[in-house]
């Protein structure tokens, strides 16, 4: 059986979605929109809602949303070591940007405390955690493909409660020599797939549960993954090349930002297209394993 990483994802959706997602792109070449017209607003309405934020502006990526939403703020990154969030460090700072990898969020009571506290302004890196809980005062999303809600190419979007900033923020997205637009085109397939996040969340959530309850405990970094699904081994290049071996594409995820057993991670497929008989699979193959 072959297994890859995220490409059936997306042809999986598209095949079953076809007829919406043609009909949806046909609207706007039939009427020639293709720049910031009636399927990027909708889409900005509908992705504020999905949020539960009163303001959205889409953007060309998730990191066009970060840079949008950090303009004129001297920023610090609590979450230089990623996994490690050492928010009490950051008492001094006027502006934190923290981010959720792979849908892990820190504690929300502590750094809401943290927040009326120090007063600080929250930017939320949410690119890898859309359908989870948000605190930030802006929270920034990506729509690269292989994100949960992926679209047909590259996409952004920020999400606040503050009109203030989502009109400031605006003029700068809207000014277009700052060239951060999301295409018509793309915006009407996000609007075709928005309305099916809450059951592509679900399925994901389900394939974690089934990767919970069966793969060795051990092994299981994080209960939580839903964008990245973490396997740690310090047989790590030995897995990957038997993961391949039986057709599964594996993608190796060390960084030097990790910490502990996470040098050693390597993320499994964890896209809502796939078979129950594809997950089976993959579980009995990590057993094999690490059996030997
Ligand atoms: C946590 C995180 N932040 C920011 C980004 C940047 O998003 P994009 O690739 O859409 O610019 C990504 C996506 O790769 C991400 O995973």
């Amino acid at each position: 059986m072959k297994i890859n990483f995220t490409r059936n994802s997306y042809i999986r959706f598209y095949k079953k979605h076809k007829k919406e997602i043609h009909k949806a792109i046909s609207r706007c070449l039939n009427k020639g929109s293709l720049i910031m017209e009636s399927e990027v607003k909708r889409f900005e309405k509908n992705f504020a809602k999905f949020c539960n934020r009163k303001y959205c502006l889409s953007v060309a990526s998730g990191t066009d949303a970060l840079k949008l939403a950090c303009h004129g703020r001297k920023v610090h990154f609590i979450s230089k070591y990623r996994y490690r969030l050492p928010i009490k460090n950051c008492k001094n700072s006027r502006n934190i940007v923290v981010t959720y990898m792979n849908s892990v969020q820190p504690n929300f009571e502590e750094l809401r405390k943290l927040k009326k506290k120090h007063n600080f302004f929250l930017i939320e890196d949410a690119c890898q955690a859309v359908g989870r809980p948000l605190i930030g005062d802006i929270s920034c999303f990506s729509f690269y493909p292989a994100k949960i809600l992926g679209g047909i190419g590259k996409g952004g979007a920020l999400v606040t409660d503050n009109k203030k900033i989502y009109q400031k923020l605006k003029k700068i997205r809207d000014d277009k020599w700052n060239n951060i637009w999301l295409d018509e085109v793309h915006a009407a397939f996000l609007n075709v797939k928005l309305k099916y996040l809450p059951q592509l969340l679900g399925k994901r959530q389900k394939i974690a549960d089934y990767y919970n309850k069966h793969l060795p405990k051990e092994i299981i970094w994080n209960k939580n993954c839903l964008q990245n699904y973490l396997i740690v081994t310090d047989r790590h290049n030995e897995f990957i090349k038997y993961m391949r071996k039986k057709g599964i594409e594996v993608i190796s995820d060390k960084s030097d930002f990790y910490e502990g057993n996470l040098k050693n991670a390597v993320r499994i497929p964890i896209y809502s297209e796939l078979t129950l008989k594809e997950i089976k699979y993959v579980v009995k193959t990590i057993k094999e394993f690490f059996k030997k």
